[in-house]
């Protein structure tokens, strides 16, 4: 089939290239004129494990183009994908200027039948917007379908090569049976595609970043209360894990979550159950606790530092909001780090993917390590703040040689307490217990 995917940042190259790995020819348009030049050079512009292979295969053969020319990338195509923005407003509520405008510029350029799907993550009623919006200039027939995206970053080419389940919003039956035929080599293993009203499938996508948010702020605040009662969160996490009911997944506690999706999605659901007058309560004590969350290791490195850190300096690794992607869009680590040098201290880091985009953030403020154990050079402590695998079996003779003094802070529960603490390491992490050594002066 010809496609056409607009907006090509994380969602929008994976979906292009993956459509394109089971031989359709893709076009990806986005506004951005150096990322669109850099992609037709043949450089990738996100990391992403195992994208790169397919984007060069695929590029090669010519089933893979890129364009900031909307009407070159749509003339032939049978779907057209949007995988366009959807921040957030200033009222949390989700910002549907890039879909709606570029929903009007398509209206423009049709001239045949054409199935139109978001992608993009989108309120409720999005759907029949976007129709409006392309029924404005375009007469003709065409249907626009909703088809959240559940792509994890770090694992984006499994889940949509591979994916749990595939949710597509619609009522029409041709634009069933056209997107039944392009999803067919993906679910071959039997994994269902769960077709639905197009309101249902827009709500399904903010009820799961949701419901995923909130395992995380549940296990942080049982985390909390295991700290306050000398209870161990992993031995909790694994009690109730075991539940079939529960789940052994999403279960860990850390630094709250962060990223593109989180956040603003839970935000935005908040928001539209504002405007439906219902006050979703649950949600609400989901992001209180998580900002309290993002709080909570530089409370426990300010306390061991008796309560000043200026002039200390810090080493952190692991920037990206979670392992195995270059994606900071609010990384709790970066929160941890504007909270330091707002406390005077100075930050070493180091993250294996995600430098170029932190530098671009932070500047100078900070210094980049080449390695991880160049960060801690001189450093009064650790602070882990993504589980990067790299971090999980370190040599801990060099960490001891290199840091002022052998402290960690792990906002990941990365080690074990017991083993830490024989090693000689003053180690603090997340609802586990605290072995005492006597203090370092
Ligand atoms: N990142 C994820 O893990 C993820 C997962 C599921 C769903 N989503 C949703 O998918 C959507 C896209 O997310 P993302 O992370 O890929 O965003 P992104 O910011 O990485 O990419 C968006 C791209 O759209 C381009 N763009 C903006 N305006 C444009 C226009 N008028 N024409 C063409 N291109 C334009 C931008 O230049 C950018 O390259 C969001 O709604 C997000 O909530 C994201």
């Amino acid at each position: 089939m010809k496609i056409a995917v607009v907006g090509t940042g994380y969602v929008g190259l994976v979906t292009g290239t993956c459509l394109a790995e089971t031989g359709n020819t893709v076009t990806c348009v986005d506004i951005d004129e150096k990322k669109v030049a850099k992609l037709e050079g043949g450089k990738i512009t996100i990391y992403e494990p195992g994208l790169e292979k397919l984007f060069d295969r695929n590029l090669k053969e010519d089933r893979l183009l890129f364009t900031t020319n909307l009407a070159e990338g749509i003339k032939d195509a049978e779907i057209i994908f949007l995988a366009l923005p959807t921040p957030p407003g200033e009222d949390g509520s989700a910002d549907l200027k890039y879909v709606l405008g570029v929903a009007h510029d398509i209206g423009k350029l049709l001239t045949d039948y054409k199935v139109i799907v978001d992608k993009s993550t989108v309120p409720v009623g999005t759907a029949e917007k976007v129709h409006a919006a392309v029924a404005a200039n375009y007469k003709g027939e065409f249907d626009v379908v909703s088809n959240p995206e559940f792509l994890r970053e770090g694992v984006a080419v499994e889940d949509f090569m591979k994916p749990d389940r595939v949710v597509i919003g619609t009522t029409s039956e041709r634009a069933k049976k056209v997107l039944t035929e392009l999803y067919a080599p993906y679910v071959r293993q039997g994994n269902p595609i769960i077709f639905m009203d197009e309101r249902s499938a827009e709500l399904t996508k903010y009820a799961a970043n949701s419901f995923l948010a909130t395992k995380i702020s549940f296990m942080n605040e049982i985390a909390q209360l295991c700290e306050r009662l000398g209870a161990d969160v992993d031995m909790v996490r694994r009690g109730i894990g075991s539940d079939e009911r529960i789940g052994k997944r999403f279960l860990f506690p850390g630094i709250g979550y962060g990223g593109s999706c989180f956040p603003k999605d839970v935000q935005a659901l908040v928001h539209s159950s504002g405007q439906a007058d219902y006050d979703f309560q649950i949600l609400n004590a989901v992001m209180e606790v998580n900002e309290r969350q993002k709080r909570h290791l530089v409370t426990k490195v300010e306390q061991y530092f008796d309560g000043s850190l200026q002039g200390r300096r810090f080493a952190v690794w692991g920037l990206a909001f979670k392992p195995n992607t270059d994606d900071i869009r609010e990384a709790p680590a970066l929160e941890i780090i504007e909270s330091l040098l707002e406390r005077g201290a100075t930050i070493s880091a180091f993250d294996p993917e995600a430098i170029n985009n932190v530098r671009s953030v932070l500047g100078d403020k900070i210094r980049y390590a080449e390695t991880q154990y160049e960060a801690l050079e001189g450093a009064d402590a650790l602070i882990i703040a993504t589980e990067w695998n790299e971090f999980r079996t370190p040599d801990f003779d060099k960490i001891i040689a290199s840091l002022k003094e052998p402290v960690i802070f792990d906002g990941r529960n990365l080690f074990e307490v017991q083993q830490m603490f024989e090693k000689g390491f003053h180690y603090e992490s997340i609802g586990r217990p605290l072995i005492q050594l006597p203090k370092i002066a």
